[in-house]
């Protein structure tokens, strides 16, 4: 059965983002926050490490959700799914990855700042978002002003949450769940 973003978004409370070294440690660490209980697990696409790291926690981590962030571009989206992510989320949403990611086999989680990016998204069937960097555009102030206007929208927040303002976020009825590195 092929994932949507509303599954993962379903599976995850807290998604790790995790920015991997070298494809050893990436695979402890996963398998550590595994265990811990992140099911859904964030490699960003800035080391040189990541596509491995993808790979090798898909074989290693087979329960795990594995996917893929910073994913700039088409070219990284294909690059991800070639190496197994089971999803990928974006800092941002041009067009062109819009475009990619609607007709990919994996579900593609847009970055958005703004209602018009959402609203932009939405025309290409995208109902679940990354708003990002959430601290620095707004945060829950932000969520709680937009929960009206784009109902049937719903948010992961990623940028800037920590341990104190991330219950302020999940408590939110348009967030599924928070990204972030303080986590690891
Ligand atoms: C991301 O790519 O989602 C962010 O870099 C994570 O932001 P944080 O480091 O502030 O948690």
């Amino acid at each position: 059965m092929t994932l949507t973003a509303k599954d993962i978004f379903a599976r995850a409370t807290i998604i790790p983002v995790m920015t991997v070294d070298n494809v050893e440690s990436a695979v402890e660490l996963g398998r550590k926050l595994y265990k811990q209980g992140f099911e859904v697990l964030e490699v960003t696409l800035r080391t040189s490490a990541a596509i491995h790291a993808i790979e090798e926690m898909r074989r290693e981590l087979p329960h795990a959700l594995v996917g893929a962030g910073t994913v700039l571009n088409d070219e990284q989206l294909q690059s991800v799914i070639a190496a197994g992510a089971q999803f990928a989320i974006s800092p941002g949403a041009t067009d062109a990855l819009l475009k990619a990611g609607a007709a990919a086999d994996i579900p593609l989680i847009p970055g958005v700042a703004t209602v018009s990016e959402a609203m932009n998204g939405m025309q290409y069937g995208y109902t679940e978002f990354k708003l990002f960097p959430a601290e620095a555009v707004g945060g829950v102030k932000l969520l709680k002003a937009i929960s009206a206007p784009l109902a049937d929208i719903t948010f992961c927040p990623t940028g800037g949450i920590n341990e104190a303002n991330y219950k302020d976020y999940l408590a939110l009825p348009n967030v599924a769940c928070v990204g972030g590195s303080w986590i690891i």
